[in-house]
């Protein structure tokens, strides 16, 4: 399955030739192309499998000493995931914000007691888009030159804040993307949720606000984004965060279900965690997301399909009731389009992302049938 010790070694020296040469010429009979893929070749490692659960899964002081948030440094990377930055603010994750998909699933399960089947599919699903299969790093944040040299295009390797595939349209406190920047922290956006707060949380952040706030943001986005779109896979992580402040951003031993603002803050905008927080006891994943499609009973994927207010469904994308429909177009049409036509090391990587990603979803129990877009 794995490059064998001749092959590496082989590689190994087309790269030792090659780093004694001009960047730009084209060397050796082999085009710029086989020389780079040579290059990257020989940074592959097989990617090991993830992490299993936490088996202690109680509330415990993570904001501790041996976890001090320290202040970006330059090309640090940051991007629109709240917790995700918390982690690297604080250590959980490597502080310059590109990381391995093991220390990815380590990080959120250590840091904030996320269940592990849904751990590894966000993972997974989100490093075969953005991050580099070849060198197995990630940026959480911008595209940038610490994940290595890129795989051939049409792959993209840019990190998360790449459009449409988890980021995306409707997010409480970063802006859509049509109007710029759509991944740091919106003071207007956050405003608006500390209104909704307001209104039907009495100050604090419910489940009751998350559903009156994520119904507002997708007709409020239908009527001034003219390129508006909420399908999978960004309509389940959508849907899903709407809740995950309620689960994962209330101190451990609070369990009102009510995230006060100050602290929904902490997290959304300084990425630190407030002094002296616990963790949630429990590995849990997205409970309480009923509350907020039972308020949208007819809501149905699509995108604005003409300008604003043209909502047009769209019947090709899973709803959120079809974790195989999401799995499969995920495979077939998302992956596929990135990695036409991989080979060697390239699809073995994939290849084992992949079989990793369908694992996640024999754990969630979601009982899809396995596809191969790359054969056995
Ligand atoms: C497991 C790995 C994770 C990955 C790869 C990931 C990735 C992302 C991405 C790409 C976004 C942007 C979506 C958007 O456009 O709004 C996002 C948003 C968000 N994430 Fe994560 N995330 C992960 C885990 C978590 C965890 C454990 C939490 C909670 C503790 C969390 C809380 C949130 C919240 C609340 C948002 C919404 C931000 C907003 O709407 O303003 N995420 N995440
Ligand atoms: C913040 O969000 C608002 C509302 O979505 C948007 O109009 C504004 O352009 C955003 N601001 C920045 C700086 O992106
Ligand atoms: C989202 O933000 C990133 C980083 O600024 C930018 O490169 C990307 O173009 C944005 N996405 C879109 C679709 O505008
Ligand atoms: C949210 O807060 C409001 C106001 O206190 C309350 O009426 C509602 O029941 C709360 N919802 C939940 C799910 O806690
Ligand atoms: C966020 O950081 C700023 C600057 O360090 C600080 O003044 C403010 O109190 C912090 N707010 C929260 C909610 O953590
Ligand atoms: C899983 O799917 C197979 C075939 O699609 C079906 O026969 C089986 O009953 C399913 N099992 C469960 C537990 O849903």
């Amino acid at each position: 399955m794995f490059a064998s010790l001749a092959v590496f070694t082989l590689l190994a020296l087309k790269a030792c030739t090659v780093s004694a040469f001009p960047a730009y010429q084209s060397l050796a009979g082999l085009t710029r192309e086989e020389l780079d893929a040579a290059v990257a070749s020989v940074n592959f490692v097989p990617p090991p499998p993830p992490p299993g659960p936490l088996s202690d899964q109680s509330a415990k002081l993570v904001n501790d000493a041996a976890h001090p948030y320290q202040p970006l440094q330059p090309g640090d990377q940051r991007g629109p995931c709240p917790a995700l930055n918390t982690l690297a603010s604080h250590g959980y994750l490597p502080r310059n914000g590109v990381a391995t998909p093991v220390q990815l699933v380590t990080a959120v399960q250590e840091g904030f007691n996320l269940e592990n089947s849904f751990a590894r599919f966000l993972v997974y699903s989100t490093f075969l888009v953005n991050g580099n299969p070849i060198t197995n790093l990630m940026s959480i944040g911008d595209k940038t030159s610490a994940t290595g040299q890129d795989p051939p295009k049409p792959a993209t390797v840019a990190g998360l804040d790449t459009h449409n595939n988890c980021e995306g349209d409707t997010s409480m406190t970063r802006a859509d993307s049509f109007f710029g920047d759509n991944h740091s922290f919106n003071e207007t956006r956050f405003q608006n949720l500390v209104k909704y707060s307001q209104k039907y949380g009495a100050g604090k952040y419910n489940y009751t606000v998350a559903a009156q706030l994520r119904k507002f943001l997708i007709e409020d986005s239908i009527q001034n984004n003219p390129q508006f779109t909420l399908v999978s896979p960004r309509l389940f992580t959508a849907f899903a965060e709407s809740v995950f402040p309620i689960n994962f951003f209330i101190d451990g031993r609070d369990t009102s279900g009510q995230l006060d603002l100050d602290v929904a803050r902490s997290f959304f905008q300084n990425m630190t965690f407030p002094p002296d927080f616990f963790r949630r006891s429990g590995a849990v994943s997205n409970v309480g997301q009923d509350v907020v499609t039972n308020l949208m009973p007819n809501f149905k994927p699509g995108y604005n399909a003409r300008g604003v207010n043209t909502f047009t469904v769209d019947p090709t994308s899973a709803t959120l009731t079809q974790p195989c429909v999401r799995y499969y177009n995920f495979v077939n049409n998302n992956i596929k389009g990135l990695y036409p036509n991989p080979t060697g090391v390239l699809k073995q990587a994939l290849n084992i992302n992949l079989q990793y990603l369908y694992e996640a979803t024999v754990a969630a129990g979601d009982n899809c049938t396995q596809v191969f877009p790359y054969g056995h």
